[in-house]
């Protein structure tokens, strides 16, 4: 189902509270910045008018422009931040032609299901405003949802609320459906006369009702409606992502020994019979095929990998890397930039950075790809069936042919053809007898 919204995510707030340099929508739950999370539920959810709100720090920041590479959206800079319904109103200057959704940059956990059931909600209920509440365990922060015969009368801030009003746990989670028909003359009558001195978006819901207006709410879980306002909230944002992304792996059949251990980003894929041994991270981009294994203590990003692999303990892989079937990745192997076909295996202690390896290749203990020269990066490819030796040190650009054998210890810096046999090692002398003769010099 696709949800048929101008959806306008607000993520200009200066973030105070979260004592950072970074832009607070820009810290990450599970491997992604919060903002992109929710690009991309939305962007699952096929909606195709996506608006966000910026402030100026944000906008400068190199990792959003990222954001603004892979997703579409477009951006409305709120220079001054004077509020949530001011934050809306900067994102509206194109009017609205669909309803309009509402969510705040800070709240990552919102499920797309949750949204789903949110617009038919509001649909079905011929709603001109619709806030999605909460019933928070520590209400704290948040605003008050003041409710009368099942309808919603009205938000109260934290800072403006009675002793009475705090002890109501009903909380706003910052998600709101307004209808497009209305929403810029809600948005009109919204002053700043609160405690904050700011333009509170949690006013639409007085000011529709004063204007007779459908006012709805309904409710999600505390868990999916948490909003990151501190880094306490940011670490208790990250231990719920993570018991969701555990949870949904072992339903889709993956094995985790200890699963309190394992940590997930928002995109890691695996496909059937997935074994991950304890204290395994996966960083973005993973997706690991049939049979695999992740033993202890590795760290994954950016990697394709086969099915009936073995990777680590103690193995790191980095972006822009590709693994073959059958392949194995041992204790204390970095793999960098690297594509490695079937059946190649480096067991142990080795460095493979931008290299194209193809199937079957052994790669022995220690062996070392000297890819960065001190000013740039070079490739090493390596053809099928060749064993490198151990403690081998392969110098880029080097190209090594199929079928070749480098003995242990070679440093290699020319290219080596098929079928070589190849040392690039100081040969050996043996003085017989003369150890005794070479201790007495030292004496
Ligand atoms: C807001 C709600 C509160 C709700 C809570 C849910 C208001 C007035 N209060 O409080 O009722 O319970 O979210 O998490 O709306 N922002 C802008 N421009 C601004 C101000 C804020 O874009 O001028 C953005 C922030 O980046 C943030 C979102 O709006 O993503 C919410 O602002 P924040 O300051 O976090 O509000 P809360 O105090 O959390
Ligand atoms: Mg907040």
């Amino acid at each position: 189902m696709s949800l048929n919204v101008t959806a306008v995510i607000l993520a200009a707030g200066m973030g105070t509270r979260m004592r950072s340099a970074k832009p607070k929508v820009m810290h990450k739950v599970a491997g992604f910045p919060m903002l992109e999370i929710i690009l991309r539920n939305l962007t699952s959810l096929k909606v195709s008018d996506i608006r966000v709100v910026v402030g100026p720090e944000l906008k400068s920041f190199a990792e959003f422009a990222k954001l603004e590479e892979r997703y579409n959206f477009t951006c409305h800079l709120q220079s001054e931040r004077l509020g949530t319904a001011h934050a809306l109103k900067t994102a509206l200057s194109n009017p609205p032609t669909k309803p309009v959704l509402v969510l705040a940059g800070d709240s990552p956990l919102i499920k797309k299901t949750t949204l789903k059931n949110f617009y038919r909600h509001f649909v079905d209920a011929k709603s001109a405003v619709s806030v999605l509440g909460f019933f928070a365990p520590n209400p704290f922060g948040y605003g008050r949802m003041l409710e009368q015969d099942g309808r919603l009368l009205e938000i109260v801030e934290e800072k403006d609320a009675s002793d009475i009003v705090k002890q109501n746990n009903y909380c706003n989670s910052g998600v709101y459906l307004v209808d497009e028909a209305h929403c810029i003359n809600l948005l009109e009558m919204i002053d700043n006369s609160n405690a904050a001195g700011e333009y509170y978006l949690t006013d639409v819901v007085k000011l529709a009702n004063n204007s007779n207006l459908v006012v709805t709410s309904t409710t999600a879980s505390y868990i999916e409606a948490l909003g990151v306002n501190d880094k306490l909230q940011l670490a208790i944002a990250e231990k719920f992502m993570q018991q969701r992304l555990r949870k949904k792996a072992l339903k889709q059949g993956v094995t985790l020994v200890d699963k309190d251990t394992v940590f997930f980003a928002h995109d890691t894929t695996y496909e059937n019979d997935v074994t991950v041994e304890p204290h395994v991270v996966f960083g973005p981009n993973v997706v690991i095929g049939a049979g695999t294994t992740i033993r202890s203590f590795s760290h994954l990003e950016g990697v394709v990998i086969g099915s009936e692999c073995t990777i680590g303990p103690f193995a790191r892989i980095r972006p822009d890397s590709r693994l073959g079937n059958h392949c194995r990745i041992g204790n204390f192997v970095e793999v960098k930039s690297s594509t490695l076909k079937s059946e190649t295996k480096a067991a142990h202690l080795s460095y493979i950075g931008d290299a194209t390896i193809e199937d079957n290749v052994n790669i022995g203990a220690g062996t070392i790809f000297c890819n960065y020269d001190g000013y740039r990066k070079h490739q090493v490819t390596v053809g099928a069936d060749t064993f490198i030796g151990s403690n081998s040190a392969l110098v880029a650009p080097l190209s090594i042919g199929k079928g070749v054998i480098i003995g242990a210890g070679s440093v290699v810096t020319e290219d080596v053809e098929d079928s070589s046999l190849t040392i690039a090692r100081a040969r050996q002398v043996n003085y017989p007898h003369r150890a005794e003769l070479a201790r007495r010099s030292r004496k």
